[in-house]
């Protein structure tokens, strides 16, 4: 690992991606000495230098990925805006980046915006969303100027009292739920079944009506301080067909169409969420289920979409509206690698489990999803699986890291990796049996910060508090007992 050239600034790098014997992604591969490389660094060293379990991030795969996204997107629809789901990666080093590529942000809850703000995103380019505000989160977003997407009927007065406290005037939105009838005959993903596409999105995903929406919109133009600003929704990763995603965005502009017949507010702006995928050669799992190479690229995605929105709005006679998007998963999923180390080797009659210090408390999806993650080991990262293992963390539950997965033989002290871990696994970590966070560090070409640090003992026991009353002494006799 080299010394840092900083960036000149203003100027975001270029990126040519690496080559490798293997690759895992454009800055992700099997280099040189057969073990796994993040960018320009041996995941062995970094595990050593760094300590285990780790979390590993690639800057340069990040911004890659992400201008893929985007590039992709304005391609077929120029007037497009990326917008970061923060809450897949609340890193404050990962917002950097993100403020730096010029994306904005979605924000779900108080201190997911409270970071945002913290890391410099500019605030008119994100968003608040969410079904349950706080006053808090309200005032903060109001005093910073974010746009608040409306998810509940009195929302628009909560907001419309604190702006008026704080004298400032509000961006708002309005969260749909839309009807998805083109869905109701597809079959969703187990994640939120079960159930149609249709139904789980009837049961599982919030927003207003269209009679509630128009209600909204009607009773917001007639408050001076509000600014309507965009319609959001969010499919979520239900499905992986980007038809599934075309329908939906169509639909923006049919409510649109019916938002501005009913009120003649004409929203400049459509946001249509999350959930989308991407695919790797390698699938991601033994069953590669989902996200293997038949997955749709962004370019997929974005040629559906936009041709969706534009043959609604040619059909409505809609003016085209700016398209938002906030993808979380499909950016900063593939930038990271999460490793642990190998302990004991056990085999019984019918299995042998490979432990590791790597939990489903710091992976969590693997924990439901079985197929999720690619794993492999980082020595000699390409060696043939020659055996069915179970690989299994060290917590008290089943700790099922992935099960039968065709490994090289492994012993004790040998790392395991775990790929496309840098989206919902340090943000949704848990703290069961007192297990303590991972590191996570930035890989930048040869060089490696650590940006989250590692939780220490006392971490684990700085939270907790005693009542005097339960401190040991109160329990000494007392004089004349
Ligand atoms: C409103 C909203 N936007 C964006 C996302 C990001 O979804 P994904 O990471 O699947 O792209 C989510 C995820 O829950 C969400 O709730």
């Amino acid at each position: 690992m080299s010394a840092r050239t900083l960036p000149k600034a203003g100027r975001a790098p270029q990126l040519d991606p690496r080559e490798y014997e293997t690759s895992f992604g454009e800055f992700i591969g099997i280099g040189p000495n057969g073990n796994l490389w993040v960018d320009g660094c041996d995941v062995a060293e970094l595990v050593e230098r760094f300590g285990s379990p780790l979390f590993i991030m690639s800057e340069n795969q990040l911004r890659y990925t992400y201008r893929s996204f985007r590039d992709a997107f304005r391609e077929h629809y120029p007037n497009s805006e990326i917008l970061f789901a923060n809450k897949s990666n609340n890193g404050l080093a990962i917002r950097h980046i993100m403020n730096q590529e010029g994306a904005g942000g979605d924000c779900f809850g108080n201190t997911e915006m409270y970071l945002a703000l913290l890391a410099g995103t500019d605030p008119k380019t994100l968003v608040l969303n969410g079904s349950n505000k706080e006053d808090e989160e309200l005032e903060m977003a109001i005093a910073n100027g974010l746009c608040i997407n409306i998810d509940a009927m009195d929302e628009l007065d909560r907001i419309d009292a604190v702006a008026k406290r704080l004298g400032k005037d509000v961006d708002i939105g309005i969260r749909l739920a839309l009807d998805l009838d083109p869905l109701a005959e597809r079959q969703g993903v187990a994640m939120h079944g079960p159930g149609t596409m249709k139904e789980q999105s009837d049961s599982t995903k919030w927003g207003m009506t269209r009679e509630q929406t128009v209600e909204i919109v009607k009773r917001a133009q007639v408050m001076s301080n509000m600014n309507l600003v965009e319609i959001h929704f969010h499919l979520s990763r239900m499905s992986n067909i980007a038809n599934d995603f075309a329908v939906m965005a169509g639909e923006m502009i049919t409510w649109a169409a019916h938002i501005r017949d009913e009120t003649g507010w004409v929203a400049p702006t459509i946001d249509i969420g999350g959930g989308w995928t991407f695919g790797k050669w390698y699938g991601t799992g033994p069953n590669s289920q989902m996200d293997d190479d038949s997955a749709p690229t962004a370019d997929d995605y974005a040629r559906e979409c936009a041709k969706a929105i534009k043959d609604e709005a040619a059909r409505l006679d809609f003016p085209l509206p700016k398209l938002r998007l906030e993808p979380g998963r499909a950016l900063s999923g593939p930038a990271g690698v999460a490793v642990g180390t190998v302990g004991a080797v056990k085999t019984g009659d019918t299995k042998k489990w490979v432990n590791l210090d790597l939990s489903t408390n710091h992976i969590s999806w693997a924990a439901i999803l079985d197929w999720y993650y690619h794993a492999l080991p980082v020595r000699n990262a390409g060696a043939e699986g020659t055996e069915t293992v179970d690989l299994v963390g060290p917590l008290c539950n089943s700790d099922e890291l992935g099960r039968h997965r065709k490994m090289p033989p492994l012993q004790r002290g040998d790392f395991v990796a775990f790929l496309d871990t840098g989206g919902y696994c340090e943000s949704s970590a848990a703290r069961y049996n007192a297990q303590r966070l991972p590191a996570t560090v930035l890989v930048t070409g040869d060089t490696a910060d650590v940006i989250s640090d590692r939780e220490e003992f006392r971490d684990a026991a700085g939270r907790f508090r005693v009542p005097p009353h339960l401190l040991a002494g109160s329990f000494a006799p007392q004089a004349g007992e």
